[in-house]
């Protein structure tokens, strides 16, 4: 076995879930409906109509989960905490249950020498709170708040790591722009507005978590970045791409680490863009202690007049091959998208929150197995990517595979599969696939194994 590989010492390797996806059971014991349950529940928003309501039942079966995470041997877990579970309200009254379920989980990951990294918004807004305007009201910040800080009042010191959101940029694209998620609204004027909130809301959560002075943990945001390469060196083509980036990649995290909005917003949205106050940019920039990384794809960018700026051409590439999702496989960007933290925002420690792939598996062998010969292969090109981007210099801590589990693929319901375990719906049994038995030896051998 080749050393090549070998990530640094204390390279934290986990896998990653979150609570709508997985949980089931989202009313149980006092918990009050997210805008997921609602949006699920509304026809036609999801394939087959499928829902959260049992999911991977890991509500009740979360002690065998815990166990599975042992088996395989992973040292992170990346969870999130579904708010209406705690607050079904959103705000003012407690729901003791629900925070007693996540003390309870939390307590089993950590005996089993598991580090958890606890995400308080994976997109399971209460809906009480979305009746009040969701993301669209100012005051979210403040509710966030309160909520951001009894889960730390309850919780901080035993979970070393914290994120605030995650991917705010998809809430605010695929949930207020093109319908696509919950709460499915379609209107560019509520984008900025959204998306400014949805900063404020993190940066309230921060602040919090550092009044708690919980000195052994550390709190960061978890973004979606999907790096944009132009299609042609033309002018046109290179600023729709900028467009793009500063869209998707830079809107949230330059006002965090840098302090302002990228410039190209004003040209995206035009009358649609608030110009915001100096003193919400001054919160927003409240330093964090690390950024988690989504990574997915890329995208090539082609210039469209017909377009608008937020929605250039992507252009297919020949000869790529794509996952279940249609997404292309291109591990390069994965070591583009980390030098490029590096470089634009300084020597800032960075885990990739999620990276995985769906396919439609196979059936369960005679002998028991899965295999799952296309998941091993992205996870290996994209761990070795990672590798390369730490040989660059880059300040990567973690990789959690997403997902543990086959779970709820929110819009696409149960019909993307992209858990290193199988989940038989009927039955809730739990099969680790070929490829989650080669992620055990990878941990294993701190990478090693990969060269
Ligand atoms: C990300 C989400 C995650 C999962 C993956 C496939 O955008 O954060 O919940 O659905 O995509």
């Amino acid at each position: 076995m080749s050393e090549q590989f070998g990530f640094p010492p204390g390279f934290l390797w986990g896998a990653a879930t979150a609570s709508y996806q997985i949980e089931g059971s989202p009313l149980a014991d006092g918990a009050g409906p997210s805008i997921w349950h609602r949006f699920s529940h509304t026809p036609r928003n999801t394939m087959n109509g499928d829902t959260g309501d049992v999911a991977c039942d890991h509500y009740y079966r979360y002690a065998s989960d815990v166990a599975l995470m042992k088996e395989l041997g992973l040292q992170g877990y990346r969870m999130s905490i579904a708010w209406p579970r705690v607050f079904p309200e959103g705000k003012g009254r407690i729901n003791q249950a629900g925070l007693d379920f996540y003390s309870r989980l939390i307590d089993t990951v950590l005996e089993n020498g598991i580090a958890p990294n606890v995400t308080l918004y994976h997109w399971d807004l209460p809906a009480a709170l979305d009746d009040l305007g969701g993301w669209l009201n100012p005051d979210i910040a403040s509710w966030f708040g309160d909520y951001a800080s009894t889960m730390f009042d309850k919780l901080a010191d035993r979970v070393p790591r914290w994120s605030t959101l995650n991917e705010p940029f998809i809430v605010s694209d695929l949930g207020y722009l093109l319908g696509i998620l919950a709460p499915g609204h379609r209107n560019l004027y509520e984008v900025p507005r959204v998306s400014h909130n949805l900063l404020r809301a993190h940066a309230t959560g921060v602040q919090a978590f550092r009044a708690r002075n919980a000195a052994k943990s550390q709190i960061g945001l978890a973004v979606s970045l999907e790096p944009r390469y132009e299609a042609s060196d033309s002018e046109e083509d290179r600023a729709a791409t900028r467009r793009m980036d500063a869209y998707s990649n830079r809107q949230f995290l330059d006002p965090v680490l840098l302090g302002s909005y990228p410039e190209e917003l004003r040209e995206i949205f035009g009358e649609a863009w608030v110009e915001p106050h100096a003193a919400d940019m001054k919160l927003i920039a409240e330093p964090i202690d690390f950024v988690g990384v989504n990574y997915y794809s890329r995208s090539v960018i082609r210039y469209d007049a017909t377009r608008p700026p937020f929605f250039a051409d992507r252009v297919p590439q020949s000869g790529s091959q794509q996952t279940d999702m249609g997404w292309e496989i291109f591990p390069q960007g994965l070591t583009d998208t980390l030098t490029w933290i590096n470089s634009r925002y300084g020597d800032i420690p960075v885990y990739i929150t999620e990276s995985g792939s769906a396919w439609p598996d196979p059936p369960i062998a005679i002998n028991g197995r899965i295999e799952d010969p296309l998941r091993i292969e992205y996870l290996i090109n994209h761990l070795k990517a990672a590798h390369d981007a730490i040989q660059q210099g880059v300040n990567l801590r973690g990789y959690y595979a997403w997902s543990l589990l086959d779970n709820f693929e929110w819009a696409f319901g149960y019909s993307k599969r992209f858990g290193i375990v199988h989940v038989d719906y009927d039955t809730q049994k739990r099969t680790i696939k070929d490829s989650g038995r080669f992620y055990s030896k990878v941990i294993k051998t701190n990478g090693a194994s990969l060269g």
